[in-house]
């Protein structure tokens, strides 16, 4: 049996853990990286930092967390605090212009968050991450942490939701199609931007 309930501080090291366990895709991505850390100090950590009432976990009969859902209610504000508060904290772990391929890549993305303003999403302030562990996935628990999620920003009077997947992620995209997202915008080959109202539908 999973519960799902606020993030408290004690989750972080296996929210973290969460994060590079599924980052390729869905699939773990810890050989992905010279360091398992960067994948969650750029998608993980900054969430439950600068904007912790809206993290929520999801738990197994134990209390251990197997999956999580994250975001922010106002991305604009997000970024400008992730540069003035977060990469503070991280930047001297990950130097800028360090790495090759991926590390590169993702060291960039953690030094340069305006990557997140992508046009068309104005209409979408709030932007959110969902990942579950491979056991925990397939019951509904993806969408009983988007439910709580999404009432969470409706409670905050968030009118609008927006989120950035791998384009190679196709158990993903069924997912968010079966719960009423539509594509936005594909900025990238790589990356598509969906979007849904947060409204009970
Ligand atoms: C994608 C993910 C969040 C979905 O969560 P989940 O708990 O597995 O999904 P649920 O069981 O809640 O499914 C919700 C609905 O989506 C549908 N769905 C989920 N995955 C699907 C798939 N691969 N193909 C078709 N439909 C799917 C379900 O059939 C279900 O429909 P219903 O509620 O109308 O019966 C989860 O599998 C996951 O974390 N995957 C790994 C990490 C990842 O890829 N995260 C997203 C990064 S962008």
């Amino acid at each position: 049996m999973s519960t799902i309930r606020p993030y408290r501080p004690a989750d972080r090291d296996a929210l973290y853990d969460i994060c590079i366990r599924t980052g390729d895709s869905g699939r773990d991505a810890t050989a992905l990286y010279s360091d398992p850390r960067i994948l969650p100090d750029i998608f993980t950590g900054p969430y439950l930092e600068l904007d912790p009432a809206l993290a929520f976990v999801l738990a197994d009969a134990a209390d251990r967390p197997v999956g999580y859902i994250i975001g922010t209610a106002d991305t604009p504000r997000f970024v400008s605090a992730y540069r003035r508060d977060w990469l503070p904290k991280v930047a001297d772990r990950y130097p800028e212009g360090s790495g090759t391929g991926r590390d590169a890549e993702r060291i960039r993305e953690l030094h340069h968050p305006e990557w997140m303003l992508q046009d068309g999403l104005a209409d979408y302030p709030a932007h959110l991450h969902i990942d579950l562990l491979p056991e925990a996935q397939g019951r509904g628990a993806g969408r009983a942490l988007m439910d709580t999620y999404l009432a969470a920003l409706r409670a905050a009077g968030v009118p609008r939701v927006h989120l950035g997947m791998g384009a190679a992620n196709t158990a993903a995209r069924a997912f968010y199609d079966r719960l009423g997202f539509h594509e936005i915008a594909r900025p990238a080959p790589s990356l598509v931007l969906m979007g849904r109202g947060t409204a009970v539908t």
